[in-house]
C-alpha cells in the first residue's frame, strides 16, 4: 500500500476539520483508496492547538521551511486563509514539487495565474475544491462532470455566513450584527466578517467558478459586487408579503462567445425558486447546461468538517491520481482580449421609497418611470405617519442603468423624502 505524506499549513476551523477528518478515517481510506495518509507535520504556531488535537509533538513545525525540506512530505494543504503569508509558502512547495490543496479562495482568485505556472513548471497538482461552496463539489463538476455542456448561467447561494444571518434575520427579525457573532462562533465567518458581509468572499468564488464555467478568465475587477450590510429588516418583511425571499445571490451568465455577467448583490428570489429553499449555512449553485439543462448542487458551504470533506477529497485525488490537471483555459492575471463584461445587466428590481401622502406624488415617479420606459409590476402604498408613507414598487424586467437614473430623479422630487432601498429581484 502506497503511503502518502501529508502536510497542514495551519490549524484554524478548517485545519482542525482536516485533521480530524484524515485522524479518524485513516484506517477506512487504506481499506477503500488502498492508501495511507499520513499527517507527517502541521505547521502552528499555537502548539496547545495542535496537541489538543493530539498531533505528537515532533510533528508541530514552527517554519515553513522545515515542512518543504521534509522527503516524507508529498501533499501541502494550505487552510491559512488570506494572500499573505499563504502565497509564499504555497508558491515555495510547488517549487520543490510538492502537491498543493488549498480552501484559500482570496488567494486563489487574486493569484491563480501565478500559482498554475508555478505548479505546471515542476508538474506539481495544484487543487482548490474547498475554497469554492464549501463542502459541496462545485469545482470537480465544473472541471470533470459538466464539460460537455456550453455552461449559460450559473446562480448560487455560495457564502454561508450571509445565508445564515439572512435566513435568521427573515425568520426571527433579529438584527445582523448579533446574528454575525452566531456566525463567527460557529466557524463560518471569514477571521475579517467584512469579507462576507461586503460580499467579497462571494465576489472570490464567483470569479472562480465562473473563470471554470466559461472557460475563460473572469478576474475580480469584473465581478461587480454588494453586500448585505445596509439590508432593513422592513425590505425583508415587505418582500416577504410580496411573496419573495431575500438572498445574497452570485450570478454568472455568458452568451457562449464573448459577454460575460459576473455580479453578487443581495436579491430577492420568488418563495417558489428552488434557491428560495436555501437556508442557514447552506450554500447551492443552480446550473444551466445547453445539453444538460438545470442542475441544482446544496450543502454545508462553510465550517470544519464540510470544508474539511472538500479538502481531504482533493487529497485522494491527488494521491490517487498520477498526473495533475490544470484549468483547461488561457491563465492569465486579467480577461482575454475580446471578452466583454456587461455592467448594464437586466432584471427586476423593488424599489422602497418615503413620500409626502398627497395627491399626484404617484403621477410624478410614474411619468419618471415611464421616461426610462420602465414598466411598473407591482405597487403598494403601506402605513405611514400622517405626513410621509413607504411606498413600494416592482418593475418588470428592465436594465441596471435606466433604474439608477430613474432612481435618482425620484430622490430628488420634492414630494419624496428619501428613496430607501433597490433590491433586484432575480429567478
Ligand atoms: N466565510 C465563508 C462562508 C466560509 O461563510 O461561506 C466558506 O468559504
Amino acid at each position: 500500500m502506497k503511503t502518502v505524506g501529508v502536510a497542514i499549513l495551519g490549524l484554524g476551523v478548517v485545519g482542525s476539520g482536516t485533521y480530524t477528518i484524515l485522524r479518524d478515517h485513516r484506517e477506512f481510506y487504506r481499506r477503500t483508496q488502498d492508501i495511507d495518509l499520513s499527517v507527517e507535520c502541521v505547521l502552528e504556531i499555537n502548539k496547545q492547538k495542535a496537541l489538543a488535537l493530539g498531533i505528537e509533538e515532533n510533528r508541530i513545525c514552527g517554519d515553513i521551511a522545515e515542512v518543504i525540506s521534509n522527503p516524507a512530505v508529498d501533499i501541502v494543504v494550505e487552510v491559512i486563509g488570506g494572500v499573505e503569508p499563504a502565497r509564499s509558502f504555497v508558491l515555495a512547495a510547488l517549487h520543490s514539487g510538492k502537491t498543493v490543496v488549498t480552501s484559500n479562495k482570496e488567494l486563489f482568485c487574486k493569484h491563480w495565474h501565478e500559482l498554475e505556472a508555478a505548479a505546471r513548471r515542476t508538474n506539481a497538482g495544484l487543487y482548490f475544491e474547498a475554497s469554492c461552496v464549501g463542502g459541496v463539489p462545485i469545482i470537480r463538476t465544473l472541471i470533470d462532470g459538466m464539460q460537455a455542456n456550453v455552461i449559460h448561467s450559473l446562480t448560487g447561494i455560495i457564502n454561508g455566513t450571509t445565508n445564515y444571518i439572512l435566513t435568521r434575520m427573515a425568520r426571527e427579525g433579529a438584527g445582523y450584527a448579533e446574528v454575525l457573532k452566531d456566525a463567527q462562533a460557529l466557524g463560518y465567518a471569514e477571521a475579517n466578517p467584512s469579507a462576507d458581509v461586503d460580499g467579497y468572499d462571494a465576489a472570490y468564488k464567483l470569479s472562480i467558478l465562473s473563470s471554470l464555467a466559461f472557460h475563460t478568465k473572469v478576474p475580480l475587477e469584473n465581478v461587480y459586487r454588494e453586500g448585505i450590510s445596509h439590508i432593513a429588516l422592513q425590505d425583508i418583511a415587505y418582500g416577504d408579503e410580496l411573496g419573495y425571499v431575500l438572498k445574497l445571490l452570485a450570478i454568472g451568465k455568458f452568451d457562449g462567445h464573448k459577454c460575460i455577467e459576473a455580479r453578487v448583490h443581495p436579491a430577492f428570489v420568488r418563495k417558489d425558486h428552488p434557491l428560495a429553499a436555501v437556508n442557514d449555512s447552506f450554500n447551492a449553485v443552480y446550473l444551466q447546461g445547453d445539453s444538460v439543462g438545470d442542475i441544482m448542487l446544496y450543502g454545508r458551504g462553510a465550517g470544519a468538517l464540510p470544508t474539511g470533506s472538500a479538502i481531504v477529497s482533493d487529497v485522494i485525488y491527488a494521491a490517487t491520481h498520477g498526473e495533475a490537471k490544470y484549468s483547461g483555459f488561457k491563465n492569465t492575471e486579467h480577461a482575454e482580449a475580446g471578452i466583454r463584461f456587461v455592467t448594464d445587466f437586466k432584471s427586476r428590481y423593488y424599489v422602497r421609497f418615503t413620500a409626502k401622502d398627497r395627491a399626484g406624488v404617484l403621477a410624478k415617479v410614474a411619468g419618471i418611470l415611464a421616461k426610462y420606459n420602465i414598466s411598473i409590476a407591482e405597487l403598494v402604498q403601506k402605513d405611514g405617519s400622517s405626513e410621509s408613507v413607504p411606498i413600494i414598487l416592482v418593475t418588470h424586467e428592465t436594465t441596471e442603468l435606466s433604474v439608477r437614473a430613474a432612481v435618482e430623479k425620484i430622490a430628488a422630487l420634492d414630494t419624496v423624502e428619501q428613496v430607501d432601498s433597490v433590491i433586484r429581484v432575480e429567478g
